[in-house]
């Protein structure tokens, strides 16, 4: 079976990267809507390339699609992928409009077909240590989850993220971020509350910060800090070289702090680090102690940080073995909808029921746009 790239820029090159040697395919075919960019791919790998879609919808060999165009198009190629009866995975966000995210999710059960969205952090191991973790019951019952993100400005003024059509900060960048406490909790969102302020980068048309907490159906609290622009950027870095030493201590922070009732979990990139706690009833209180900490090496950031290798060996070991997605569309629409909800709750200042979000999500009424 073959596998085709849809969208094939800086993203779709790394997953023909991953796949240029996966022993289940026979071959490779990227589609673009750029001739310039599908010459520069042929020339660089052996793969098969075309500006014409109906080329890889066509083509009986092709089993599985990886979506990585931009987000605007990721609803439209997923469909049409769907309905020529190919497998999908399609990166994050779903779409860019929540209707459309919505639509792609009933198309799946309505045509029995395999569409799975791209959170690879969960098969990155800082975050699957921490499920482990949680699964074992070694923090008890989660109880507040605390996401705190400061990234520099890397995209700059010409990248499609900055615009409305993006879908939004939250579906863009942040989907990641609330969709691991519902998979570690596997408790869903109730009611989101989210505030932003002004935005510090005056060219955004999408938002640049948020303070936005979570109520989860078990009663857990979740809370995300992310301020996009006080960090240094990092585009004139080397990408060789150890980005996460040279920002830290530059204002980067990526760290999750998970308390349940009998330990607590830390994970933070740029420190290389993740820590267990264990709570323990004494004599003179609630003592803590601290009873893991693991790092791993500079070669290992991928797998622990963003395993996309991993997420797309298995979707092709799925597809292959007819087996469902690892991620129910189902499932990435919750988080969908809790984007959206955040999304809506920093538009209106008021906090927003999800069962309201699924219910306009559902009917094609609420967009998951969240601009400026
Ligand atoms: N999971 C992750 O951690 C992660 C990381 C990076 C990017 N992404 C996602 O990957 C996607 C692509 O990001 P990128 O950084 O590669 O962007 P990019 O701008 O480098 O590439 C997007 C490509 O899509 C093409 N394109 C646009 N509309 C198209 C259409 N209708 N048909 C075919 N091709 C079309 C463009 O020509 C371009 O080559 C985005 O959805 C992004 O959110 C995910």
């Amino acid at each position: 079976m073959k596998a085709a790239i849809l969208g094939a820029g800086r993203m779709g090159e790394t997953v023909i990267g991953h796949l240029l040697d996966d022993p289940i395919l026979t071959g490779l075919i990227a589609y673009d809507v750029r001739a310039e960019r599908t010459a520069e791919l042929a020339a660089r790998y052996p793969i098969e390339v075309t500006t014409e879609l109906r080329r890889v919808l066509d083509d009986p060999q092709v089993r599985v699609v990886f979506v990585t165009a931009s987000n605007d198009a990721h609803a439209e190629l997923s469909l049409a992928a769907l309905a020529a009866g190919k497998a999908v995975m399609c990166e994050k966000p779903m779409a860019a409009r929540l209707e459309d995210a919505a639509a792609m999710a009933r198309t799946a059960h309505e045509t029995a077909g395999f569409l799975q969205v791209g959170f690879e952090l969960r098969y990155s191991r800082l975050y699957t240590t921490v499920k482990q973790w949680i699964d074992e019951g070694l923090l008890g019952d989660v109880l507040a989850v605390n996401c705190t993100y400061v990234p520099g400005e890397f995209w700059g003024r010409d990248s499609w993220r900055t615009q409305a059509t993006s879908g939004g900060m939250f579906g863009e960048k942040l989907s990641h971020y609330v969709d691991l406490p519902r998979w570690w909790t596997g408790s869903e969102v109730t009611e989101v509350y989210s505030a932003s302020a002004p935005n510090a980068v005056p060219y955004f048309q999408v938002r640049d910060n948020y303070q936005t907490t979570c109520r989860f159906g078990t009663g857990a609290v979740g809370h995300l800090s992310f301020l996009m622009a006080l960090a240094s950027t990092t585009t004139d870095l080397d990408p060789l070289q150890d980005m996460l030493t040279q920002q830290r201590g530059d204002g980067h922070e990526l760290r999750y702090l998970v308390q349940g009732t009998k330990g607590a979990a830390e994970t933070d990139i740029f420190g290389r680090s993740i820590k267990r706690w264990a709570f323990e009833e004494t004599r003179r209180g609630l003592d803590s102690s601290l009873v893991e900490q693991l790092t791993w090496a500079l070669a290992d950031d991928h797998t622990y940080l963003h395993n996309t290798t991993e997420q797309a060996r298995d979707v092709v070991r799925r597809v292959r073995d007819g087996r469902p997605p690892s991620i129910a569309p189902d499932d990435a629409l919750q988080t969908m909808f809790v984007c959206a909800a955040a999304e809506l709750s920093s538009d209106e200042g008021r906090p927003v029921r999800l069962e309201d979000i699924a219910a306009l999500g559902n009917a094609g009424k609420q967009s998951l746009e969240g601009t400026t």
